[in-house]
């Protein structure tokens, strides 16, 4: 399963890479204020879902553009190109996410950067992997020479404030804090070192699945604002090693209130 979803992520990131040059005559479409699709997304949503379904025809689908597809307790968590404004623009940091969860856990996770040909890839109890080598967690213990990444919650106005309340705690604290626009592409990275923390309100599960598993097989921590693991229903999430993860946790503490819990 581990094969399919990297031939899978492999050849939805080739079609994405053969499309950025030609990115100014894409059809845009506005899923809602700030939320981009185009026909790429689509596209490589198919090639994924075309791969997966000669496979695995009896099992289950979320994907992000086209939604569910009903079939066993195999679940395929699909987002075709996560990073779509920084795809738009040209700039470069955006990849495609897999995962595939049985009877609600995840048990693989491929993420692919077509630009850099990085292959993310982990599966439950067997580690995770950046193009077959073995990747950890960073060892950091102090915040103050943390590198933390996040996103902004510009899809949830409602929680700007607390956000903010979040970031003016966390920016004197930390040695730098990183909003590249692509969760995927930052957990990912958390899973290699190269980010020490992370957290992010409103995420959805195709945002995150891949990710989550890539973090906890490289050593990593991930909760919800609880402190708990319901990020999927929540969208809310904190990640790091055991000590990052819990100096996150307790920075932005103060600004969780009932409805991010
Ligand atoms: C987005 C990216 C971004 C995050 C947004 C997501 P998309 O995914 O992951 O980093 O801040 O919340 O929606 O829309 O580009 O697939
Ligand atoms: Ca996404
Ligand atoms: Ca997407």
């Amino acid at each position: 399963m581990l094969n399919i979803a990297i031939r899978a992520a492999r050849n939805a990131g080739d079609l994405i890479q053969r499309s950025a040059q030609s990115v100014g005559q894409l059809t845009i479409n506005k899923k809602s204020h700030n939320d981009f699709v185009t026909e790429i997304d689509r596209m490589a949503e198919q090639e994924i879902i075309q791969i997966i379904k000669y496979a695995y025809p009896d099992h289950s689908i979320i994907a992000e553009e086209s939604g569910e597809h009903k079939g066993n307790d195999y679940t395929w968590v699909i987002d075709p190109l996560d990073g779509t404004t920084n795809f738009l623009h040209g700039y470069p940091q955006y990849a495609v996410s897999i995962a595939l969860k049985n009877k609600g856990k995840t048990e693989v996770g491929v993420i692919y950067d077509p630009l850099r040909d990085e292959l993310f890839t982990a599966e439950k109890g067997r580690g995770a992997m950046l193009n077959n080598r073995r990747i950890r967690v960073g060892k950091q213990t102090d915040l103050s020479t943390a590198l933390i990444g996040t996103g902004f919650p510009f899809k949830h106005p409602q929680h700007l404030d607390a956000y903010l309340g979040m970031f003016k705690t966390l920016t004197p604290t930390t040695a730098g804090i990183r909003r590249a626009g692509s969760a995927a592409l930052d957990l990912a990275y958390l899973a290699t070192g190269r980010l020490d923390g992370f957290w992010e309100i409103g995420l959805k599960e195709w945002d995150m699945a891949a990710g989550i598993l890539l973090v906890q097989e490289a050593g990593g921590v991930v909760t919800d604002f609880s402190f708990n693991e319901q990020y999927v229903k929540s969208g809310n999430i904190i990640a790091g090693n055991l000590k990052m993860h819990q100096a996150i946790y307790q920075a932005i503490n103060p600004f969780v209130s009932d409805q991010l819990k």
